[in-house]
């Protein structure tokens, strides 16, 4: 398939997917997610591909979130199918038998740092900015931030991060364990390659195993075990019929500040 979103190569039996939305610093809509779908599906049933490395294109995101513009228009229950489908595709990589890394080059945000935390790990570049600034938007994480990131730092930390919606830089990330490694801009995509060469060398089946393990471990094998994946998909749908939520998407695309009323 050819894709429109995405760039797809694969070498050494590593594929590489690039968001490729750079001019909107990759926000995730509604076409991204349908080819993001697709590959990973490929990918998957490709016995060809031992691992997957997922990356931003252009040197300023991974991903900025998902796409803003598309979400003025829906209702709760739009925007809860919409919670779901993404909730399904990170479920898809976080429980994918074969390694999936993200390296991130730039800004991960809302929905991008949610996909970099649904991949198995993550490693990024010193330029690289995570957080979930959606109580900004009126809103919360739809795509799993408020399971992951718990999960991933902690409780207080993941509160903080949320409800302040600040921004942490490579190094808070590294210290906080959000990311395993730091690297420079240039070396990130090797460092990449070069730690995937290292898990390819192993034996997949053991690999695949150690995988559903861990997931399950950390409480997020996708089975629907843990309810708070379910919550997270009708809070942020319960935000779309705030006045809030409007006024915070509408500043977002007329690039102000928004003033929220509690309503
Ligand atoms: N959805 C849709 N469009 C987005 C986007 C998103 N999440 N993030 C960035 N863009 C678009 C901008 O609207 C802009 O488009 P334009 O050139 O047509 O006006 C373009 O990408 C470049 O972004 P810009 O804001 O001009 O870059 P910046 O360097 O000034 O700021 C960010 C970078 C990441 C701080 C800023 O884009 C931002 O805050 N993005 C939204 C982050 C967010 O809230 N994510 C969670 C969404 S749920």
């Amino acid at each position: 398939m050819e894709y429109k979103c995405l760039i797809v190569d694969t070498e050494y039996q590593i594929c590489s997917i690039t968001i490729n939305r750079p001019d909107k610093l990759n926000a995730l809509n509604r076409e991204v997610f349908a080819e993001l779908d697709h590959v990973i599906t490929e990918v998957i049933a490709n016995t060809e591909i031992k691992s997957v490395l997922i990356t931003g294109a252009g040197p300023k995101a991974f991903v900025a979130g998902a796409d803003i513009s598309e979400f003025a228009s829906l209702n709760r229950e739009e925007a809860m199918a919409l919670a779901k489908r993404g909730q399904d595709i990170f479920f898809k990589i976080e429980n994918s038998s074969k390694p999936v890394i993200a390296a991130v080059n730039g800004f991960a945000l809302g929905g991008g740092c949610e996909l970099a935390m649904a991949c198995h790990f993550r490693i990024c570049s010193e330029n690289a900015k995570f957080g979930q600034p959606e109580v900004n938007l009126g809103l919360i994480p739809g795509y799993g931030g408020t399971q992951r990131l718990t999960q991933l730092v902690g409780k207080g930390r993941s509160m903080q991060l949320q409800m302040t919606a600040e921004l942490i830089d490579a190094n808070e990330a590294l210290r906080i364990g959000l990311v395993n490694e730091v690297t420079s801009s240039v070396s990130l995509l090797d460092r990449a390659r070069e730690i995937l060469t290292i898990i390819n060398s192993k034996a997949p089946v053991a690999i695949s195993k150690l995988i559903s393990c861990i997931n399950i471990a950390a409480g997020c094998a996708g089975n629907g075990s843990n309810p708070g994946f379910t919550k997270e998909i009708s809070s942020f749908g319960d935000c779309f019929e705030t006045e809030d939520m409007k006024e915070g998407t509408t500043a977002f695309m007329e690039k102000r500040k928004p003033t929220f009323k509690g309503k």
